[in-house]
């Protein structure tokens, strides 16, 4: 019992964690989207398995994810927003690691744009999306709530900033630009902060090995979870 304890920490949680960069349709054959590999989501998902928790992965991602893990496919903000939303109360931990476009487009056309109907300078208008996590934040009741913050430029003030207006119970931030680390690499390289503003930091590793590490810093910080 005490080696399954210490080889299954997670062992009776059920974790939510979102990946990848969602893409807003322009059109039936274009979208907008971002760098976001998905990568670290589901290495975190894979190593929360491996942890023994229940766990359940939102991806706009196509990379792959192990059976055991219930997956659950999405191309926009609001189809990953709606996904969430819905398992959000019965869930322990949510992990946003998704990178969610921040705008959609405001009237996606329903069929193929064509260039003969167009006129120049083409405008495409966007509308913010629902920040998914700080919605999560404003109704959390017990749940432990992970965010993830990519900075080019004042890491921690963002990342503390973030922490604070999501009602965060942990951040992770990481500095783009980076070589060798980032969207689409294999390695990364980041800070935890707690919401005592305690910080760690991880230097680069891969992104298995980060997974864990951001999986046993919440473990710890759960034990003087309410
Ligand atoms: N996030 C979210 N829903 C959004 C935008 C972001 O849930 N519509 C989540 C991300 O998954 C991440 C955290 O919020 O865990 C921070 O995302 P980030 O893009 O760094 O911050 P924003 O609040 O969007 O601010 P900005 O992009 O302007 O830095
Ligand atoms: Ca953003």
């Amino acid at each position: 019992i005490i080696t399954t304890e210490k080889t299954l920490p997670l062992r009776g949680y059920k974790i939510l964690i979102s990946a990848g960069g969602t893409k807003e349709r322009i059109d039936p054959v274009r979208y907008i989207t971002n760098d976001s590999s998905g990568k670290m989501g589901h290495s975190i998902a894979e190593a929360a398995y491996q942890y023994g928790a229940e766990v359940t992965l939102v991806t706009a991602s196509t990379l792959e994810s192990s059976k055991a893990i219930h997956r659950i496919q999405v191309d926009s903000a609001s189809e990953m927003f709606e996904a969430i939303d819905e398992r959000f109360e019965d869930v322990d931990i949510l992990i946003m690691s998704a990178a969610v476009s921040d705008y959609g487009v405001a009237d996606a056309a329903t069929s193929k744009m064509k260039k003969a109907d167009l006129k120049e300078p083409l405008t495409i208008e966007l509308q913010e999306n629902p920040d998914i996590l700080k919605t999560m934040g404003a109704k959390k009741e017990n749940q432990f709530l992970v965010g993830f913050a990519a900075e080019t430029n004042q890491l921690e003030d963002y990342a503390l900033k973030k922490l604070a207006e999501k009602n965060l119970d942990l951040i992770v931030a990481n500095e783009v630009g980076k070589e060798g680390t980032g969207f689409d690499s294999d390695d990364n390289q980041v800070v935890i902060f707690t919401k005592e503003h305690q910080r760690l930091d991880i230097p680069k590793t891969s992104k298995t090995e980060i997974a864990r590490r951001i999986l046993d810093k919440v473990i710890e910080e759960l034990d003087h979870h309410s």
